[in-house]
C-alpha cells in the first residue's frame, strides 16, 4: 500500500449485504482462480459465469487481462507490482461481494501472502480459492498469446513459470487439473462446491 488514508471516517454500507442476498436468491461469493498463464483460469471462469448468469445470479468477472488495462494500467510484473495488482483486485472483489455478486477473479496471483490477504477480506465459507493446475509444459504448448515463446527467448522479463516464481496453493477450496479434466467436468465440480457451501439459497 503506497499511501495511508488519514482522517477518513468509516461509514457502514447503506444497504446490508444480507438484504441484497435475499433479493438475489443467492449468497455473495468470491471465486479466486489462481494458476500459471495459460492454465485455463479465464476459460473456466467465463464458462462458469455464463452458467451462473443464465440461472439468474448476479455475477461479475474480474480478469487480470482486463484490470491491467484500466485500474491497474500503471502496474508491471515485478513482485511488488503483482502484489499491488492483487491487493486492488481483492478490494474490487470485496465491493462487488458486498453488493451481492458472485465474483469470479482470474489472476495468476503467484504469491501466497497476497492471496491470503484477499481471503482475509472475506467471510469464511464465501471465499473459494481455486487452484487451476496445469503442467507447465502443457501451458507452454498452449501458449495462447505467444508469451511463453517470447519469455523463453528472453523478450519478456519476469514471466511466471519461466523467470518469475509461482507459489501453488496448499489448501485451496478446490483443485482442478485442466490438462487432465474436461471443462464440463470442472464446471460440474465448481457448481457442486457452491451448492455444498449453500451459495444458492
Ligand atoms: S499477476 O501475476 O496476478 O499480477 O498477473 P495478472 O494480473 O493475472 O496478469 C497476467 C496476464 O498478463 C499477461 N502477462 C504476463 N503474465 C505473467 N508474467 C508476465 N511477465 C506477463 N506479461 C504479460 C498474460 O497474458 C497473463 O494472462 P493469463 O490469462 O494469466 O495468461
Ligand atoms: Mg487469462
Amino acid at each position: 500500500q503506497r499511501q495511508k488514508s488519514t482522517h477518513v471516517v468509516w461509514k457502514d454500507l447503506n444497504i446490508p449485504r444480507l438484504e441484497r442476498e435475499r433479493r438475489h436468491g443467492h449468497k455473495s461469493a468470491v471465486l479466486w482462480f489462481t494458476g500459471l498463464s495459460g492454465s485455463g483460469k479465464t476459460t473456466i471462469a467465463r464458462r462458469l459465469e455464463k452458467l451462473l448468469f443464465e440461472r439468474g445470479c448476479q455475477t461479475m468477472l474480474l480478469d487480470g487481462d482486463h484490470l491491467r488495462h484500466g485500474l491497474c494500467g500503471d502496474l508491471g510484473f515485478s513482485d511488488e507490482d503483482r502484489s499491488e495488482n492483487i491487493r486492488r483486485a481483492g478490494e474490487v472483489a470485496r465491493l462487488f461481494f458486498e453488493s451481492g455478486h458472485i465474483v469470479l477473479c482470474t489472476f495468476i496471483s503467484p504469491f501466497k501472502k497476497d492471496r491470503e490477504a484477499v481471503r482475509a477480506l472475506l467471510p469464511a465459507g464465501q471465499f473459494f480459492e481455486i487452484a487451476v493446475e496445469c503442467d507447465l509444459e502443457v501451458c507452454k504448448r498452449r501458449d495462447p498469446h505467444g508469451l511463453y515463446q517470447k519469455a523463453i527467448k528472453g523478450e519478456i522479463a519476469e514471466f511466471t513459470g519461466i523467470s518469475s516464481p509461482y507459489e501453488a496453493p496448499e489448501h485451496p477450496e478446490l483443485r482442478v487439473e485442466t490438462d487432465l479434466q474436461s471443462v464440463d467436468d470442472i464446471l460440474e465440480q465448481l457448481l457442486t462446491v457452491l451448492h455444498q457451501q449453500t451459495i444458492f439459497l
